[in-house]
C-alpha cells in the first residue's frame, strides 16, 4: 500500500532540505507539485528559489544540494535542474508498471489508509421538521455524503450527523394548531400525512400571524413542550415522526446513511452554554438578552455585533444550539475534525459560533472546525430554482423526473431490454446524474440545474463517466476476459497514450487527498473526467483485444484499472456504476 506520490515526495524533499541545510529548515515548504507541463517532467520541487536568500547561495547550487540529499531513484529518473533552480522529476516506466500491478491486485487500488485517523463529524443534510426538504438540503445531502465517503475511505472514523431542525418556537404554533384542527391526531398516530404537514405549517403560521390569542396559546405550548408536558411532547413526536418518514424516502432513494441527532438533543445542554460563557467572562447583558460581543463583526455604526445566546424571554436560539452541539461534539464525541455542510448564507453564523467557542476555550488546538458552504441552485433561466407556478420544488418529484428522463433515453436506445433492466439503468443514470451535476461544480458558486445538461452523454456528466466504465466491461465480455486472472506483473508500457493513462491512474490517491483536505468534491469529478478522456484517447489509439499477446495483457490491465478507478471514484461520490447500459 502506498500514499500518494505527491505526499510521499513532500516528505522526502522536506527531509532532504533538512539534511542539506540543517534542522532549522525542517519545516521549510518543500514546494513540491505536479508539473503543469509534461516537458518539465511529472513533478517539480521549487524549494530552491525560496531558500537562496536565506542561504545566500545561487538557486542552482541550492537545487544541486537538495538533489544530492534526496532519494527518489526508486520512483524517478535522475532529477534535473531547469531555469532558476527548478528540480524536475520524471517517473520511471518500471515504477509505473509495478504500481499498476499493485493497484490491480488491491481492492482499494493500493491506496493506504491514513496512519492517524481523525474522529470526524460531518453535519449535513439537516432539514427542518414540518417543512419540506428543499434543494438546498439536497445539495447539503449530496456534498456531505461524498465528503463522508471520502474520509471513510481514507480510514477516518466518521460520524454522519443529521442536525435536524426539530426544536424551537415554531413547534408552539404547530402544536396549538394541531390541537385545534386535528384533535384526533394526538391519539391516532397516522391521522395526518406530510403533505398535510407542510400545509399545516402554512396554515398554522397564518393563524399565528393574524391572531393574538393564538400567538399566546402558541407561546404557552412552547413552554409546555420545554417543560416536558406529556401531551405537547406527544404532538411534537408525531410531527417529527411524520417528517422523518418523508425525509427517509429521499435518503433511501439516494442511498444516504445518516444518524439523526436533531436540535432537540442539545436542549438539555443549553443552560450549560450560558453558565460556561458566564464563567469565562464572555457573557454580557444587552437590552435584557444575554450575548457575547463578537470580534470583527460590526453593525453599520462600527459597533461590535452581539451574538445572542439567551433571549429576553429566556428562550434560546439556533446559535445557542450550535454552541451546545459544538461543545458536546468535542467533549463527548471526542471529534477532532468537525465539518458543517450548509448553504453559503450561513457562513456568518458559523464564523460567529466558531469564534465564541474558541474564545471560550472549547476548541483545543488539535480540533479543526470547518464550514463547507455551497451556493444556490438556479433554474435554467438563471433565477432561483422554482416550479413554473413559483412554488419551491419538491425533491421527490425532482428525483422522479430525473429517473423518468433517463428511462425515456434507454427506451429509445434499447427498447428490447427487460423492464427490470431498463428501470435499474434509469435509476442509476438519473440519480447519478443529479448527484454528479451538483458535485462537479465548484460548490461555492451557484449552479444551474438542467436535466438536459446533466443527462447528456458528452461532457463532464455522470452518463459520460458511466459509459466509460461500461465500455471496459464490454471489452471484457467481448474478449471473454477474466480480469482477475491477468498476469499483471507482465505489464509493459510502450505507447505514449498508455503512459499518459498510467500516470493519471497513479494520481488517483492525490485527488482523494486533495478532496479530504480542501473538501471540494469537484476536484475528484475533474480527475475522473480527465481519466475518462485519457482512457478514450488510449482506446482510440491502442487496439486492445487485437493486440499482440504481450501488449494485450498490458492494455487489458490498463482497461481494468481504469474501470476499477472509475467505480471506486464514482462510489466515493455516491454514484453506482452499471455493467451494461
Ligand atoms: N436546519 C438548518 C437549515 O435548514 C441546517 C442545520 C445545519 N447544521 C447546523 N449544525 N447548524 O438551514
Amino acid at each position: 500500500m502506498t500514499t500518494s506520490i505527491l505526499s510521499d515526495l513532500k516528505i522526502r524533499f522536506s527531509k532532504a532540505i533538512a539534511t542539506a541545510f540543517g534542522e532549522e529548515y525542517a519545516n521549510h515548504d518543500p514546494a513540491v507539485a505536479p508539473s503543469k507541463d509534461a516537458k518539465f517532467g511529472d513533478y517539480q520541487c521549487n524549494a530552491a528559489l525560496g531558500l537562496t536568500k536565506k542561504l545566500k547561495q545561487k538557486p542552482q547550487d541550492v537545487a544541486a544540494q537538495i538533489i544530492a540529499n534526496v532519494k527518489v531513484d526508486d520512483m524517478f529518473e535522475a532529477p534535473t535542474i531547469a531555469g532558476a533552480g527548478f528540480i524536475n522529476l520524471k517517473l520511471k516506466l518500471s515504477y509505473l508498471e509495478t504500481q499498476l500491478a499493485k493497484m490491480q491486485k488491491s481492492d482499494r487500488l493500493a491506496i493506504a489508509k491514513v496512519e492517524k485517523p481523525d474522529r470526524v463529524i460531518v453535519d449535513f443534510s439537516s432539514p427542518n421538521i414540518a417543512k419540506e426538504m428543499h434543494v438546498g438540503h439536497l445539495r447539503s445531502t449530496i456534498i456531505g455524503d461524498s465528503i463522508a465517503r471520502i474520509l471513510e475511505f481514507q480510514g477516518h472514523e466518521v460520524l454522519r450527523l443529521n442536525h435536524v431542525g426539530d426544536w424551537g418556537t415554531q413547534f408552539g404554533m404547530l402544536i396549538s394548531y394541531l390541537r385545534e384542527v386535528y384533535p384526533d391526531a394526538l391519539t391516532k398516530a397516522d391521522a395526518i400525512a406530510i403533505g398535510d404537514l407542510v400545509e399545516l405549517y402554512r396554515a398554522a403560521k397564518k393563524r399565528f400571524d393574524e391572531d393574538e390569542a393564538f400567538k399566546e396559546t402558541s407561546r404557552n405550548a412552547v413552554v409546555e413542550l420545554q417543560a416536558g408536558g406529556a401531551e405537547a411532547k406527544l404532538a411534537w413526536q408525531l410531527l417529527c415522526e411524520q417528517s422523518r418518514r418523508e425525509f427517509q424516502k429521499i435518503y433511501d432513494a439516494l442511498n444516504i446513511q445518516l444518524e439523526e441527532r436533531g436540535e432537540s438533543f442539545y436542549n438539555q445542554f443549553l443552560s450549560d452554554v450560558v453558565t460556561d460563557l458566564r464563567e469565562t467572562g464572555l457573557l454580557q447583558e444587552n437590552q435584557g438578552a444575554l450575548c457575547v460581543f463578537l470580534e470583527g463583526f460590526t453593525n453599520k455604526d462600527g459597533q461590535p455585533l452581539p451574538l445572542i445566546v439567551q433571549k429576553t424571554d429566556g428562550g434560546y436560539n439556533y446559535a445557542t444550539t450550535d454552541l451546545a452541539a459544538l461543545r458536546y461534539r468535542i467533549r463527548e464525541d471526542k471529534a477532532t475534525r468537525i465539518i458543517y455542510v450548509t448553504d453559503i448564507g450561513q457562513s456568518g453564523h458559523f464564523a460567529q459560533v466558531f469564534q465564541v467557542a474558541k474564545r471560550a476555550n472549547w476548541i483545543p488546538e488539535t480540533v479543526q472546525t470547518t464550514h463547507v458552504p455551497f451556493g444556490l441552485v438556479m433554474g435554467d433561466d438563471g433565477k432561483k430554482f422554482k416550479t413554473r407556478s413559483g412554488d419551491t420544488i419538491a425533491l421527490k418529484s425532482l428525483l422522479e423526473e430525473a429517473i423518468t428522463r433517463a428511462r425515456a433515453d434507454i427506451e429509445t436506445r434499447n427498447p428490447e431490454a427487460s423492464e427490470e433492466f431498463k428501470q435499474d439503468v434509469a435509476e442509476a443514470v438519473g440519480l447519478g446524474a443529479v448527484k454528479y451535476a451538483d458535485l462537479s461544480q465548484n460548490r461555492t458558486s451557484n449552479y444551474i440545474f438542467s436535466f438536459d445538461k446533466m443527462l447528456a452523454l458528452q461532457g463532464n456528466t455522470a452518463p459520460y463517466m458511466l459509459y466509460a466504465y461500461v465500455r471496459v466491461q464490454g471489452i471484457g465480455r467481448k474478449g471473454e476476459i477474466d480480469f482477475a486472472s491477468l498476469n499483471v506483473d507482465a505489464v509493459k508500457l510502450t505507447q505514449e497514450a498508455e503512459i499518459v493513462l498510467a500516470k493519471h491512474l497513479l494520481q488517483f490517491a492525490e485527488a482523494i487527498d486533495a478532496v479530504a483536505e480542501e473538501l471540494f468534491p469537484n476536484r475528484l469529478c475533474q480527475y475522473l473526467f480527465e481519466l475518462s478522456q485519457k482512457f478514450n484517447q488510449f482506446f482510440e489509439q491502442c487496439p486492445v483485444l487485437q493486440a499482440e499477446e504481450s501488449e494485450r495483457i498490458s492494455r487489458l490491465s490498463l482497461c481494468d484499472i481504469t474501470a476499477k478507478t472509475l467505480k471506486l471514484g464514482l462510489n466515493l461520490l455516491g454514484i453506482r456504476v452499471l455493467e451494461r447500459m
